[in-house]
């Protein structure tokens, strides 16, 4: 499918959102992105912005309290691996979706706000696709486990873009920059097999990446801070809102990841609960 100028941004972003079957929500995206990236879509704000009342994947996926989403255990067997894929299969596609709200939701910003946000999205959709091929290859799918829509809801009830950018790249996000080497450290003490190598290695590319998913939500949320006229340090208000029990003092932090993806020495050390860096 081609798009021109007659399509406009936002809608089209409403629509991929709103897609619910998997590849083809990728290939809408995929086909509006090679289109943005050609200069052929001007980014115009009509259309009003929607609140989703329910993420894309309700369509096929049960939905669970996180408590009650399948535990990973055993990761030597194939029903070990499939659970683990499963759960990070969902990360991905659930951070396809909130890449594009990002995009969607937050008007008349800098071109370069998108351009950030679509890359974004793309490297989502990449990181899903290879995750779902080795859940495919083990021969479940995305879908056949029941996953929690806490990413999903995060988003929905962000609405500034101060907001946004402090909880979903900058604490969701970055907790994952935490917690992929600690994954990655139990599947390496395992007895190796080909599977579980594939398994790592797709581990390190994502978190590879991901450490500039956190630094485009830092250099934005310095952007969001800078408009509203308020200091970097109201992150910790803003997570404190969200995340009333959220750890003050993180066991273990990924700091050279973190301090890459532009946080502070000090934000660490207020993260950490003492003085680490
Ligand atoms: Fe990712
Ligand atoms: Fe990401």
């Amino acid at each position: 499918m081609g798009y021109n100028k007659s399509m406009n941004f936002y809608e089209t972003l409403e629509k991929i959102l709103t897609t619910v079957r998997p590849h083809e929500k990728i290939e809408l995206f995929n086909s509006f992105y090679k289109a943005y990236r050609a200069g052929e879509i001007e980014i115009e704000n009509i259309g009003s912005v929607r609140c989703f009342d329910k993420p894309s994947y309700a369509g096929f996926c049960r939905i669970v309290s996180p408590q009650t989403v399948p535990k990973r255990k055993k990761f030597t067997t194939d029903g070990g691996k499939i659970l683990l894929l499963h759960a990070i299969a969902h990360i991905e596609y659930s951070a396809i979706d909130l890449a594009l709200d990002a995009a969607y939701r937050f008007r008349g910003l800098p071109k370069a706000y998108y351009d950030d946000w679509l890359e974004v999205a793309e490297d989502e959709v990449r990181h899903f696709e290879m995750i779902e091929s080795l859940l495919v290859e083990l021969g479940s799918s995305y879908g056949a486990v029941e996953v929690h829509n806490s990413l999903f809801e995060a988003s929905q009830r962000t609405r500034t873009l101060l907001e946004r950018m402090a909880v979903v790249p900058r604490y969701l996000e970055a907790n994952g920059l935490d917690a992929t080497p600690e994954i990655l450290q139990k599947l390496e003490k395992l007895p190796q097999d080909d599977m579980l190598k594939r398994i790592e290695s797709t581990l390190r590319i994502i978190l590879d990446e991901e450490v500039g998913h956190v630094l485009k939500g830092n250099r934005w949320f310095a952007y969001a801070c800078e408009l509203e006229k308020v200091d970097k340090s109201i992150y910790f208000e803003i997570i404190e809102k969200y995340y009333p029990n959220w750890p003050a003092r993180k066991k273990s932090m990924n700091v050279t990841a973190r301090k890459e993806a532009g946080f502070s020495c000090g934000e660490l050390n207020v993260i950490a609960g003492e003085k680490i860096c």
